[in-house]
């Protein structure tokens, strides 16, 4: 107690302490002078002397372990340029502007196909009923597709070649956006593969994406080499490392975040000049990592970090797990849809695991709504257990 009160007198408050008791006047300056010193004395043992046990940590932090350099003042906030400051302003704005609300809102099934779609029959069914409450948007980037289903047909927006890993795979997400954006009735914009089924009926889906207050944007960091490895400082200052992440391209979002991916031009430019296979050595993948981090830099709060759509890479192989006809049973489609924890590992030694978990407005909820990679073959399997899986 008398520590705080010297210190409080320290900083020039003894007029307005009317209760302090008197003491001889030289004691306090020197009660000062050897606190400063030890304190000093302290922080340069700390700074040469790092701590690095655990234990060592608790003592200057309970909640982790942080470096001494964390106790220093912060460095000055950078200065943005002006693209920065004109991008922040206009997504905020957007962010803020309530949309005009549509009588009739309906859900935009993007789908990202290098050709026709497989499971073409499986969407038909899981359509079927439901007409007015939806639009189905193709981007079918090598061979014009042959159509089996009405829900389909003239459905093909104008594409152009996706190269994997490439920009042209975020134009071919951006093309079929800026399609989509056209019919402003489409309040949800759900991106698909050819290889992808939906889990659930339509309604359960309908509910779940249009009654959510984020978007469904994967997004996590991962410092190891598919990771922050392949992240260039050519992308400074607007994208500095600590903002760098990385995610499944496959996301559904809010038309507030569509029209904010419209109009960025800036993060996209990096990420088209700096993010590539073979840049610097890296093998840096755009789709992987461009829209998880444009969100984190303008709003982090507003994605949920968890895509709807459920992949399997336990087999740790360079592409996930395609399921065959022999892998496809009822219990399969019931274990995807019981996982309710999104889970992301690092791909670094450490293997670290980052879940949470999936919290739909604040309830949690199963994760995905759809899941890849399903081989065509699956198709007959599939549309025999349909009705009987989507049951929720
Ligand atoms: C997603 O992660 C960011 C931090 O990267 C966090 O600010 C945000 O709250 C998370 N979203 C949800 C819905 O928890
Ligand atoms: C479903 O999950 C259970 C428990 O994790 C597991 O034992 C079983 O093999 C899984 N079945 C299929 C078909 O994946
Ligand atoms: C979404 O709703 C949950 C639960 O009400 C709330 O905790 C969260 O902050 C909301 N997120 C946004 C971005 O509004
Ligand atoms: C689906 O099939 C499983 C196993 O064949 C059965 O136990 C279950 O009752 C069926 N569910 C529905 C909704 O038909």
């Amino acid at each position: 107690m008398k520590t705080v009160k010297d210190l409080r007198l320290g900083a020039g408050d003894v007029q307005i302490l009317p209760g302090s008791r008197h003491r001889p006047p030289m004691k306090k300056p020197m009660w000062i002078i050897v606190l400063v010193l030890f304190v000093c004395v302290f922080l340069i043992c700390a700074y040469i002397y790092p701590p690095k046990s655990s234990s060592a940590c608790y003592i200057f932090s309970s909640e982790n372990c942080r470096s001494i350099t964390d106790w220093l003042p912060p460095a000055p906030a950078r200065e943005y340029t002006d693209e920065e400051i004109a991008s922040r302003a206009v997504v905020r704005d957007i962010l803020k502007t309530p949309l005009a609300l549509s009588k009739n809102p309906k859900i935009a099934f993007m789908f990202l196909s290098p050709g026709s779609l497989p499971f073409e029959r499986l969407w038909d069914k899981f359509f079927q009923g439901h007409e007015g409450k939806f639009s189905v948007y193709v981007h079918a980037s090598k061979t014009k597709p042959i159509h089996v289903s009405r829900y389909f047909v003239d459905r093909d927006i104008r594409s152009a070649q996706v190269v994997w890993g490439k920009i042209s795979m975020v134009n071919a997400e951006r093309r079929l956006l800026a399609n989509a954006l056209q019919d402003p009735d489409n309040q949800q914009f759900v991106l698909l593969s050819d290889s992808c089924v939906p889990l659930y009926t339509f309604d359960y889906i309908f509910d779940y994406l249009m009654y959510t207050n984020v978007s469904f944007v994967d997004c996590f960091m991962d410092p190891g080499p598919h990771g922050n490895g392949r992240y260039s400082k050519r992308m400074l200052p607007e994208i500095e490392m600590k903002n760098f992440r990385k995610g499944a391209q496959w996301f559904s979002m809010k038309r507030q975040h569509a029209v904010i991916v419209m109009a960025d031009n800036l993060y996209y430019s990096k990420f088209k000049a700096y993010c590539q296979p073979g840049f610097e050595g890296k093998n840096c993948i755009a789709d992987e990592h461009y829209l998880p981090t444009f969100f984190q830099i303008v709003d982090p709060g507003g994605i949920a970090n968890w895509s709807t759509t459920h992949v399997d890479w336990s087999e740790r192989k360079w592409h996930p797990k395609s399921y065959r006809v022999r892998d496809i049973s009822y219990e399969l489609l019931k274990n995807i849809t019981s996982i309710d924890v999104s889970v992301h590992v690092s791909s670094d030694e450490k293997r670290q695991v980052q879940s949470w978990p999936c919290l739909w407005n604040g309830i949690q909820k199963p994760c995905y709504l759809f899941a890849r990679k399903f081989n065509p073959g699956t198709l007959n399997t599939l549309l025999q257990l349909f009705s009987n899986y989507s049951a929720s």
